[in-house]
């Protein structure tokens, strides 16, 4: 302000000493009013450039100059230059959340007080089947026609979500049909913030744990109500010995069969709840195959007494493999007690171990059995899958036998490999990665 006054006067003395030296004392006073009148004009024109300068675009602020309008634009100019800084920072940051929620596995839809669409991430797109871009400001009601789903945005009562099917769209380009769970919380007075959720395969779980214990419950309900008949006709009937320990037989066989159900339930939840088997355990085939061999001529003497199989075992290379004894043993033998038992008396039934060119190995049976339609081929490892319901009953099949030999498998990091043609029948396969496949030690021979 001193600097102001200081100018003030020295332009109006200056005018005064001017107009004195000019025209003489008696212009000593219009002198010093021009002078005021110019101080003034300057002033005003540098205040109107300052403000025009402000109005139009602030980086055209004249840098530092003389004075309080100087001062003023240099001033303003780093205010401006803060606020910038500010709104450049928030900026980054908004972009930064927004890319947080873009990267979020669950879909964020936020819309506005009229339903209309304000923003929403890739995930939610693709999940309504809508484009994020050019849907904005759409009501997203025009665009999720779902009945269920408008209801529930219309209702303001959001403390469940809601499933739904996913858009006809993705559910083409699927196996299954996307289900979606959508749950809206308001925010901010009337605007809403939608976060949608993929269900599809927690819903699929859930169906197949229903389904699993509904065969369970099946399986085990069919020999129980067989044992309590009996157990009834002993405790009514008056029966002589032979009839007696007839029906005992009968009983011990679905008693028999209720143990092989629970012995297969526990190896199945063991194989998927056990660590993955270690590579430096080595078990030699031709033990394995010696063992298989002893219980296949066991069971073909017992189911065809008479008749028999014609069983041939060829072992092409006296190899290890690394992996679980007992859990490759009961793989062997489910494959090859199947082919006995799905193979009328007097077929042929050939058990292999070879190693292939590239150093996998593989063991393989064959039988001449009934064979397979294609059809039921992809299903047979699924539990309690079986082909012929009754026939795989009569011979005391669960239908979990190639879902164990499909997770041991699985857990050697081998390939399950069925072929099949009905009236001239099958070969299983497991086929070992060449990791897990070394030629025999000599001192083992
Ligand atoms: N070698 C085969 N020839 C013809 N059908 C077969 C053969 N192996 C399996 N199947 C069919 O595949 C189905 C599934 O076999 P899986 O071994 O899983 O069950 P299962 O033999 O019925 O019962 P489990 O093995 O649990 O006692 C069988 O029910 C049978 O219909
Ligand atoms: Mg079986």
């Amino acid at each position: 302000m001193p600097f102001r006054i200081a100018t003030f006067l020295v332009a109006s003395v200056v005018f005064a000493a001017g107009a004195w030296g000019l025209g003489g004392a008696r212009f000593i006073w219009l002198g010093a009013w021009l002078g005021a009148l110019s101080w003034l004009g300057l002033d005003a024109w540098r205040g109107g450039l300052l403000l025009r300068a402000l109005r139009s675009d602030a980086a055209a602020l004249p840098s530092r100059g003389a004075g309080v309008w100087g001062e003023v634009a240099d001033r303003v100019r780093k205010l401006l230059r803060e606020r910038d800084q500010q709104i450049r920072q928030a900026e980054e940051r908004l972009q930064e959340f927004l890319a947080a929620i873009q990267a979020s596995p669950n879909g964020v839809v936020l819309i506005d007080e009229q339903g209309r669409i304000e923003w929403s991430n890739q995930t939610a797109a693709e999940q309504f089947g809508i484009d994020a871009e050019r849907d904005l400001q759409q009501h997203l009601v025009n665009l999720v026609r779902d009945p269920a789903f408008v209801a529930y945005l219309a209702s303001w009562n959001y403390s469940r979500d809601v499933v739904i099917d996913g858009p006809a769209l993705s559910s083409r380009r699927r196996s299954h049909p996307l289900r979606l769970s959508v749950q809206v919380h308001p925010y901010a007075g009337n605007r809403r913030m939608l976060l949608t959720r993929d269900v599809t395969s927690l819903e699929q779980a859930e169906a197949m744990r229903r389904d699993f214990v509904a065969n369970v419950s099946h399986e085990i309900r069919t020999p129980l109500t067989v044992l309590a008949g009996f157990v009834e006709t002993l405790q009514t009937l008056p029966l002589d010995a032979s009839e007696r320990s007839r029906y005992l037989g009968l009983m011990a066989q679905q008693s028999h069969r209720m143990e092989t159900l629970v012995n297969d339930l526990l190896t199945l939840s063991r194989l998927e709840g056990s660590a993955m088997p270690a590579v430096n355990q080595w078990t030699r085939m031709r033990a394995l195959m010696a063992h298989c061999e002893d219980e296949a001529r066991g069971l073909s003497g017992r189911l065809s007494p008479q008749q028999g199989h014609r069983l041939s075992f060829v072992i092409d290379a006296d190899s290890e493999v690394a992996g679980i004894a007992t859990e490759l043993q009961s793989a062997m033998s489910n494959l090859l007690s199947n082919a006995i038992r799905y193979t009328p008396g007097g077929g042929e039934v050939v058990v292999t171990w070879r190693t292939l060119p590239d150093g996998r190995g593989e063991y393989a049976v064959r039988d001449s059995g009934p064979g397979i339609a294609a059809e039921h081929i992809p299903r047979l490892t699924e539990r309690f899958y079986r082909v012929d319901r009754s026939r795989s009953r009569e011979t005391g099949g669960t239908g979990l036998g190639l879902a164990i030999v499909k997770h041991v498998a699985q857990r050697h990091g081998a390939e399950f490999r069925i072929e099949s043609t009905v009236g001239h029948g099958s070969r299983f396969a497991l086929i070992f990665p060449a990791g897990r496949v070394r030629e025999a030690r000599a001192h083992l021979r």
